[in-house]
């Protein structure tokens, strides 16, 4: 199995990007570690410990990482996600406590452990404990064999400004660190994301499966849908996370192209934008690739099919 590791501030998505991971036998879970995103660290890092028992995985640790970007103050999303930022279940105290060790640290550690271009991070968060890695261990950089993550936004726009996405918008220096680096980045924006909505039949679809983590997802994704719905006008909100565990699933469902994307950094007006050379108008070097299109009834096949089997 591929080895991953998931850096997250669940949210709902991150939750069920979470669940997908462990349902996938194509992949192999290190570790999770949590950044503050959706709702400060205190409460994402405790909310992966929530998930992960849900899962039954309490063997999978979680480590705390940055509780703020690297030079701003934190934005939240409580109007997405709730106070608790898993708002429409219980929630709970997990039963495995968080490890001492920090997330950086123990994505250095994993990175010079494992063998070179074996381990893929999957960030589903702002990109602060990611761009920590690569500025305080820069002989890593090398050994990671791809990042695959949640961000951005070029054709559909922004959903926390016009021009920007939650995720980038919230550390865009971050970003700009990441997406500088040179490793081989795959993108999930919202011109992917807001195709994969939560209908009604599907949420319904995957509480059908009646195990406790399909039960749960679908009393998160009915919260989570609500605010999307009437934002929108959709039947049902986009899921954005998994997108970046089912493009390692099946990246078959998916289709983009590589091309150069900058972060936008000076401007108040646009601040975190990515800026996708997607007709390439630039000679500057392609950093990513850039998804474009889901097949979102494939995406959910794939989606409840897995998560049944938990
Ligand atoms: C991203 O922002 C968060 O609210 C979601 O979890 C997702 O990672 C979407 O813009
Ligand atoms: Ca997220």
């Amino acid at each position: 199995p591929r080895k991953i590791i998931i850096d997250t501030d669940p949210g709902q998505d991150d939750a069920a990007a979470i669940m997908l991971a462990l349902a996938s036998p194509e992949l192999e879970v290190l570790g999770v570690t949590a950044v503050a995103g959706n709702v400060p660290l205190a409460l994402t890092a405790r909310n992966a410990g929530i998930v992960t028992e849900i899962c039954g995985r309490s063997d999978i640790a979680v480590y705390a990482g940055a509780d703020r970007p690297l030079a701003r103050k934190l934005v939240t999303a409580e109007h997405v996600h709730g106070k608790t930022g898993l708002d429409g279940i219980d929630l709970f105290e997990p039963a495995r406590p968080l490890e001492t060790v920090h997330a950086v640290d123990f994505i250095i550690e994993t990175l010079r452990r494992e063998p070179a271009g074996t381990v893929t991070l999957c960030p589903l968060g702002p990109l602060t404990n990611i761009a920590t890695v690569i500025e305080r261990a820069p002989d890593v950089v090398e050994r990671i064999k791809e990042i695959v993550l949640m961000g951005g936004g070029y054709f559909e726009g922004g959903n926390i400004t016009p021009s920007a996405e939650f995720n980038i918008y919230v550390d865009p220096e971050a970003a700009k660190i990441v997406f500088g680096t040179g490793v081989a980045i795959t993108m999930m924006p919202l011109d992917v994301t807001h195709k994969v909505l939560t209908t009604r039949v599907r949420v319904e679809r995957l509480r059908a499966n009646g195990n406790r983590p399909s039960v749960a997802m679908a009393d998160m994704l009915e919260f989570f849908e609500r605010f999307d719905e009437e934002k929108y006008g959709t039947d049902g909100g986009p899921l954005h996370d998994p997108t970046v565990i089912a493009w390692l699933i099946d990246p078959g469902i998916f289709s983009g192209r590589s091309c150069n994307v900058e972060i936008e950094t000076g401007s108040d007006l646009t601040l975190g934008a990515t800026v996708v050379d997607w007709w390439k108008v630039t000679g500057r070097t392609e950093n990513a690739f850039v998804v474009r299109d889901v097949d979102a009834d494939r995406f959910f096949d794939l989606f409840i099919e897995r998560v049944g089997r938990l």
